[in-house]
């Protein structure tokens, strides 16, 4: 893993994150965010202005680790890298985005749930995937078993990941964080609900922890 995945990985929580609002909304969730111990964004291109979100967050918080999600093509990557984000996200396996994120240096997370994906992602020499939609494509079960031919990956299980299974996810060692919408939901979001953005983070956080300590 490379020092950005060793960071992630070490807070072991995502938020994926869509803002519709980021002029408004961006900067006081970053805050939210740091305050809860996860001062990690992956701000979804699913809503325009995502790299207004990163380019906000970084300001008030130079110190967080501020990616991009729901990446389709290599313009959004250029977008992201200009914003200062340090990771992108693609919710499948995109051969090209991948290469040009290594051609500019900045780290890919591809979606990836099938022994071909992970062929390709070996191939392209990656060591940390996406799991996406992790419940929906079997869950740690199938996590488990594509890490018997593929034992090389670490994996970052998104997609139905939410407090009451976080810390099963948590407990494998393949698991290097999981991502979720469910420590920024929507409605939080547009109420302002800053108080409660920080504690579903504070508690990931020690969910977390508790199951790595077994
Ligand atoms: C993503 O883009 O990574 C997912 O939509 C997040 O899935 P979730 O909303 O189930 O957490």
């Amino acid at each position: 893993m490379n020092e950005l995945q060793t960071k992630i990985s070490q807070v072991g929580c995502v938020p994926v994150i869509k803002l519709t609002n980021p002029l408004r909304d961006a900067a006081p969730l970053s805050d939210a965010l740091c305050a809860g111990g996860v001062p990690i964004a992956e701000i979804t291109f699913r809503a325009a202005g995502a790299d207004d979100a990163m380019r906000i967050m970084l300001e008030r918080h130079p110190e967080m680790l501020v990616g991009a999600g729901t990446v389709l093509t290599t313009e959004q990557v250029d977008r992201t890298i200009a914003a200062g984000g340090c990771f992108v996200v693609t919710p499948g396996m995109d051969p090209e985005i991948v290469k040009y994120c290594q051609e500019k240096g900045i780290t890919c997370f591809p979606g990836c749930t099938t022994p071909s994906d992970y062929h390709i992602a070996y191939k392209l020499g990656l060591e940390v995937l996406k799991f996406f939609p992790a419940e929906q494509s079997g869950g740690l079960a199938k996590i488990k078993a594509m890490a018997a031919p593929f034992p090389m990956f670490k994996v970052m299980p998104t997609g139905g990941v939410n407090l009451k299974n976080l810390g099963e996810y948590s407990a494998s060692p393949i698991i290097a964080a999981c991502g979720g919408s469910y420590m920024c939901p929507d409605k939080l979001i547009s109420e302002g609900k800053w108080d409660e953005i920080t504690d579903l983070c504070r508690k990931s956080v020690e969910i977390v922890r508790e199951a790595r300590n077994g």
